[in-house]
């Protein structure tokens, strides 16, 4: 049978019982590695388990380890939650399980990337004839950028660097700002360009590239360049000054590539895109739908100026496929994937129910609950506010002391009201905040600074 109706609804019991959960469960989890392993690794059976128990098995066996991420007070890292209409889709995105490689094997999901594509740049207002694809994450979406920027700076070297690969290539120099976020590196490793030759650019006090050393870097550099900006530092949500990027970089034909991997959603907001001034200037864009707009993981989109050097980056053929000749879009152009799944779904309902307005309100309350958060902890004695709270990003130190700052991060995971991650800024440790989630309220940011003050031993 098909349809298992009762472990359809078994599954949504689970579901449920853990979203209900979620404005009150201990933030972060109760379980040991040894405790969860002790509930599920079980010898795998010869003739297999009824489906309905297996789900018990596993929703009971690993509960504890399930961290509250998608709830309202988990302000670690930079992790969305999921909106209910999201999560649905993502629902129905399995049920329907389409392979999103080419419009042959699911039109549906094509033609929903067509619009979500448009819905997009509409959004960041981007320039509207830009490729979007729809990637696992940041990480990936940096690397197809980069992929379509090597293309690109090579070609116009006379290089084919799909077919021609990087040996006896012109150097490509890289230049990226000192705070760029590690999956910059990671897509120039897996580029072939390796990371010890990257040009690091001096930047400010809140993390951003400083125009002045990023004209005398590239003044000393010969041949195809591309540049790596920021917009939202992963710690303080800084955005690098991109107009001045892009002119300066465009000056000498290099090619801007803006990690935006949540700092892009700013664009959305008319009380932040003062901020990121200038991003419609560079040529490529990476950013994560799995972040800011609270759609369930995974969700990373990557937009490219030139379409054609990003199709030229990441498309294949092959016989046996049946790509289109016309106007129906094939997702596998756009993305280092070949199957996957139809990410558009979840993106297109987030965005249609939300509207304009609606992710400019979700940006606008995040960032209204982190400067409540920087207000409400900066006014105790013990505790500075590292950074400009510009964004959704707030970096906090306690008593001036790495070890205090360390111990108030350990003792507010343990208590488990909310939960946060700590850093390193500047050569002091530091608590981080991001809150990233539709449903954090005023009260959950009360209930959460007076948990960490309380912390302060
Ligand atoms: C600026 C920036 N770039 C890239 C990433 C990586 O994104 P992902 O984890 O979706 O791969 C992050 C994650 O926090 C980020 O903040």
């Amino acid at each position: 049978m098909i349809v298992n109706e009762s472990v359809l609804d078994r599954a949504r019991e689970h579901a449920v019982r853990f979203l209900r959960s979620l404005p009150s469960r201990h933030v972060g989890p109760t379980a040991t590695r040894d405790e969860m392993l002790a509930a599920v690794n079980v010898p795998l059976s010869d003739d297999g388990e009824d489906p309905a128990a297996v789900l018990d098995a596993l929703a009971g066996g690993i509960e504890r380890g399930l961290i509250a991420s998608a709830g309202p007070r988990y302000f670690g890292f930079v992790i969305g939650g999921s909106l209910p209409v999201a999560l649905a889709a993502d629902w129905m995105t399995s049920a329907w399980d389409q392979n999103c490689g080419i419009y042959a094997t699911s039109p549906a999901a094509s033609v929903v990337e067509d619009v979500v594509r448009q819905w997009l740049l509409e959004l960041f207002d981007l320039p509207r004839d830009a490729s979007v694809g729809l990637v696992t994450g940041g990480q990936q979406a940096n690397f197809t950028a980069l992929a379509a920027a090597r293309h690109a700076v090579l070609r116009r070297a006379g290089w084919n660097v799909e077919e021609q690969g990087l040996a006896g290539a012109p150097r490509v120099h890289i230049v990226a700002g000192a705070e760029a976020h590690i999956t910059i590196y990671a897509g120039l490793r897996m580029l072939g360009f390796g990371t010890r030759g990257v040009h690091k650019v001096d930047t400010d006090e809140q993390g951003r590239m400083r125009p002045d050393a990023l004209e005398r870097t590239l003044a000393s550099l010969d041949g195809p360049i591309i540049v790596c900006a920021q917009a939202g530092n992963v710690n303080t949500g800084a955005v690098d000054p991109l107009r001045a990027v892009c002119e300066a970089a465009h000056a000498r034909g290099a090619w801007v590539h803006v990690d935006g991997a949540f700092g892009l959603w700013g664009r959305a907001s008319r009380a932040t895109r003062a901020l990121l001034d200038g991003a419609d200037l560079a040529d490529s864009w990476a950013n994560d739908a799995h972040k800011w707009l609270n759609v369930p993981y995974d969700n990373g989109i990557v937009i490219v100026r030139d379409s054609a050097a990003h199709r030229a980056a990441m498309t294949v053929t092959a016989e046996y496929l049946e790509q289109t000749a016309g106007v129906e879009r094939d997702p596998f152009e756009w993305t280092p994937e070949f199957s996957r799944r139809g990410r558009g779904f979840t993106i297109y309902a987030a965005l249609r129910s939300l509207g304009r307005r609606g992710v400019e309100t979700l940006v606008d309350r995040c960032c209204d609950r982190a400067r409540q958060f920087a207000a409400l902890l900066g006014r105790d004695p013990r505790v500075t506010i590292l950074n400009d709270v510009v964004l959704n990003q707030v970096l906090v130190r306690f008593g001036d002391s790495d070890e205090v700052t360390r111990d108030v991060i350990a003792r507010a995971q343990r208590e488990g009201t909310c939960w946060m991650a700590g850093t390193t800024w500047h050569g002091v440790a530091a608590m981080r905040l991001s809150i990233s989630n539709w449903a954090t309220s005023e009260v959950d940011v009360e209930r959460s600074a007076g948990a960490i003050l309380a912390a302060i031993p």
